[in-house]
């Protein structure tokens, strides 16, 4: 068998943490290998390792078959290893070229030919179908665009070898399918690639062979061929994991939401929320359908203060909550679990403890007479740490040292916690391994039989249709219908996220 990369018996500590010990894999030319574990179990560790963020405490690296010290990233490059990381690293206001060409070597006089560049990233751009315009700005171009740069300029700096973490998270169904078949064709030019995600669908599509680790060791490595879901699931959580969460029939209740002719602009003053009404009642979970940029983030935005109404009204159980300030509609029973946990969901550099008290600290009873009383923030952590199974070497870690999904658990479990009126969970299983999505289902639908609201925005239709209650379709900044989840199907769901009416259908076909 002939392997491009080999890590054998690799050790990596945090102090006395023990994230990567004795973990073996091994790639072979021409395939892809998905990497697969739970949240924190050390797959971005060990992929940093093998691209040289880290130094490892014990095990050996090979490439093609010879030993190497892989001390800094440009010495992975010149291994011909590339990396796209999760959250890209471009320069918004630099074009394609200019952001590819950052930091690769200058030519012999110190100048680098920009025309000749984007000549090459066009060259390669065709050659494996990535379709990006060299001379466009970042700032005007998709997520999924985007990360094509950041494949682009792995290939420009010669990568044989390419690693992915977790790349589709951030991406929608479409631009998934499309990622999918970047990575056969890169295969197909004779490349291999490491592929993190937490998705066994497509493990099971694109991948030829499966390394599975748990909580920082090695699990074995199979055959995607002669595996399936539950096996691999089974194998990466120790235990067999329910993918469709059981419920009773929702009872709702009184209005608690209520969203009146809301109309909201985006940065740019563009109507992104067009006179939009919503409610949600206290029992229920209502799920918000739709393809993404359809006016989820601004909808969300307006309602918990983040953004400002341009008209309408919001209401919490009567309340006006229209524009106040986002503590204030916090404190009146909003919890929020965002989008985006890097840019309103933490703060990065505190503690995890710090940062999960961080909508009650200032309040009784952690705080009395303006003292913090830190024993108590210890506390609330440690408890909502074991509650929602958050892996953190310590309630004190920095919030930043913690992996992707953990830290997601830490925003749900500080929202939840607070037992909010209503529960705004916008993309709440991002990122989040199947054992971790299994209970966070049951965490909402728990907050539901306690006869809170909760607003789930997903756009993952499986999500939708198995944890609301009542799904409210959104298209072009308004709800264009209302459906149950029982008497819709995926297919009907997508045309009407789409725009398509289904009435309208159906009174189309009545006519003829
Ligand atoms: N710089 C660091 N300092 C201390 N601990 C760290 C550091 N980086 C990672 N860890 C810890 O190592 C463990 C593994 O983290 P890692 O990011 O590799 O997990 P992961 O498998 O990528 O998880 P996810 O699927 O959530 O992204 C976690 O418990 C994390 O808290
Ligand atoms: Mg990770």
């Amino acid at each position: 068998m002939e392997y491009v990369i080999e890590m054998l018996g690799i050790r990596k500590q945090f102090g006395d943490f023990v994230a990567n010990d004795d973990i073996t894999l091994q790639l072979q030319k021409g395939e892809i290998h998905a990497l697969l574990g739970e949240n924190g179990a050390g797959k971005s560790t060990l992929m940093n390792v093998l691209f040289g963020l880290y130094q490892p405490e014990a095990g050996q690296i090979k490439v093609n078959g010879k030993e190497v010290q892989i001390t800094d990233p440009n010495k992975a490059n010149e291994l011909g290893i590339g990396m796209v990381h999760q959250h890209f690293m471009l320069v918004e206001n630099f074009t394609v070229t200019e952001n590819i060409i950052l930091g690769s070597e200058p030519t012999k006089m110190g100048l680098i030919n920009i025309r000749k560049a984007a000549k090459k990233v066009k060259a390669l751009s065709e050659q494996y179908g990535l379709n990006v315009d060299p001379y466009a700005k970042i700032e005007d171009i998709s997520v999924g665009m985007q990360q094509r740069v950041e494949i682009l300029k792995t290939l420009y700096r010669g990568a044989e070898m390419l690693i992915f973490d977790e790349p589709t998270a951030s991406l929608t169904p479409q631009e998934i399918e499309e990622l999918i078949q970047i990575m056969k064709r890169l295969i197909a030019e004779g490349k291999s690639i490491i592929l993190i995600t937490h998705k066994l669908k497509e493990i099971m599509e694109v991948s030829d062979r499966v390394t599975i680790i748990r909580k920082g060791k090695g699990i074995g490595t199979v055959t995607t061929a002669e595996t399936n879901p539950d096996q691999l699931a089974e194998m990466m959580v120790g235990r067999q994991v329910v993918f469709k969460t059981e419920k009773t029939p929702a009872h709702p209740k009184e209005v608690i939401l209520q969203v009146e002719n809301l109309t909201v602009t985006d940065n740019r003053n563009i109507e992104r929320v067009k006179n939009l009404n919503l409610s949600v009642r206290a029992g229920e979970i209502v799920g918000i359908a739709g393809i993404d940029g359809n006016g989820q983030s601004e909808l969300i935005e307006a309602i918990t203060g983040l953004r400002k109404v341009s008209s309408g009204k919001v209401t919490l159980k009567g309340k006006d909550l229209t524009n106040l300030k986002p503590r204030k509609i916090t404190e009146t029973g909003v919890g929020h679990i965002p989008q985006d946990r890097h840019k309103h969901g933490l703060v990065l550099d505190y503690p995890i403890s710090y940062n999960i008290a961080l909508q009650t600290y200032y309040q009784k009873p952690i705080s009395k007479a303006g003292i913090i009383d830190y024993k108590k923030v210890n506390k609330l952590a440690e408890a909502i740490i074991e509650e929602y199974d958050v892996r953190t070497p310590s309630p004190s870690t920095e919030a930043r040292a913690l992996s992707g999904g953990n830290q997601q658990k830490a925003i749900i479990g500080r929202e939840v916690n607070r037992d909010p009126e209503l529960l705004i969970a916008a993309l709440p299983t991002r990122g989040l391994d199947v054992g971790a999505i299994e209970f966070i289902h049951r965490r909402l639908i728990e907050q539901r039989d306690k006869g809170k609201a909760v607003l789930l925005i997903s756009f993952e239709l499986d999500e939708v249709m198995n944890v609301s209650d009542s799904i409210a379709v959104i298209h072009d900044g308004s709800i264009i219908d209302t459906v149950k989840p029982q008497e819709t199907t995926e297919q009907k769901l997508g045309l009407l996220m789409a725009g398509q009416s289904l009435h309208a259908e159906q009174d189309k076909v009545g006519d003829e």
